[in-house]
């Protein structure tokens, strides 16, 4: 059948119907807000290149985690710690009393309900600033597994709901299940950063967090951004490894490879709508030259239609707040 018995605009036509045959809504239940915690009281650093986002110390984060589920109902969060001290190998956050464990401990203290994925690396804890232990200019593999471990186990015992490992390395999935369920923790699920490419758009994150590498870059650990069969064979290593869900990111420049690896895989798949492509809708949104509440809700709803079932962006709160305040359901 072809026009004229076929007018797709027949479904086009109002408000009713286009809601009846939509085929993709983001839900708040899908959204994970972001977060970055610092030592301290009274703390609260406006990051500059991510406007409405801020290094909070524990007690102000707790504040606004409140807020966040009573104005918003969202209620998943990811936690990232910036220390007062780094060291070389990031050891420094495997301690009990670790920025992140000591944060999860007071979020869990007035906010059981509230979900928390911590995210674990060591670029935010070590001198030089690279995602793993440094041996002879490059980042050491098999070594690296073992404080990816340590400190896994050091956020779940302190609360964390989900260990998240962002640090590209070979083996980390299975090492850190094995960590996790030797300590008793094996209802503690893992959400692997599987397909994790060396992105310039990480660029305001690593401002945020204070981990950008002192020398070099990640390109021997992150992905190239050139490839996608290669990120089907990163996220079936992690499925192998025992991940329960996968994650790609960044997002929009990779929604071909989110779609690949949700027609490929029957697992829950995350997207991270990473912070520089948070910082260009701020940017475009401040100069006025786009309509910034519908960028936010096309750009979210394009990465759940590419096959993403969780999305983790800093849009999270401002989405949820949007739509409720124009009375939509969400
Ligand atoms: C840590 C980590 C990074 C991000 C999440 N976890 C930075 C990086 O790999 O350099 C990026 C998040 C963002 O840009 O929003 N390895």
């Amino acid at each position: 059948m072809s026009f004229p018995i076929t007018r797709l605009r027949r479904l086009r036509k109002n408000a009713v119907i286009r809601d009846m045959v939509r085929e993709t809504e983001v839900n708040r239940d899908d959204l994970i807000m972001p977060y970055f915690v610092v030592p301290g009281t009274n703390v609260k650093n406006p990051i500059k290149s991510m406007p409405g986002n801020y290094q909070l110390s524990v007690d102000l984060l707790v504040a606004e985690i409140k807020d966040l589920v009573a104005t918003t109902g969202v209620n998943k969060i990811l936690l990232f710690g910036i220390p007062d001290q780094k060291d070389e190998t990031g050891a420094v956050a495997c301690e009990h009393n670790a920025i992140v464990p000591v944060a999860i401990r007071a979020i869990k203290k007035e906010l059981p309900q509230v979900l928390i994925v911590a995210d674990v690396c060591n670029c935010e804890y070590t001198t030089h600033g690279h995602c793993g232990t440094v041996v002879d200019g490059d980042v050491d593999n098999d070594l690296t597994l073992k404080t990816l471990a340590a400190q896994s186990v050091t956020l779940a015992q302190a609360g964390a709901d989900v260990i998240a490992p962002s640090d590209m390395m070979d083996g980390r999935v299975g090492v850190i299940r094995k960590a996790l369920d030797d300590n008793g923790l094996y209802n503690t699920p893992i959400m692997a950063y599987s397909a994790k490419y060396a992105s310039a758009f990480y660029g305001p994150f690593r401002d945020a967090a204070e981990s950008a590498p002192q020398f070099g870059d990640r390109s021997s650990y992150q992905m190239d951004p050139a490839n996608s069969d290669e990120a089907i064979r990163e996220v079936e290593q992690d499925i192998i490894e025992g991940a329960d869900m996968v994650m790609v990111k960044p997002a929009l420049s990779y929604l071909d490879v989110i779609r690949r690896v949700k027609d490929t895989f029957n697992m829950p798949l995350v997207a991270y709508n990473v912070s520089g492509e948070f910082s260009m809708v701020k940017a475009a949104g401040a100069n006025g030259w786009v309509d910034e509440a519908r960028l936010i809700k096309e750009i979210l709803t394009s990465i759940k239609r590419a096959g993403a079932d969780i999305i983790i962006t800093y849009h999270a709160r401002e989405f949820v707040t949007n739509e409720l305040k124009a009375g939509r359901r969400v």
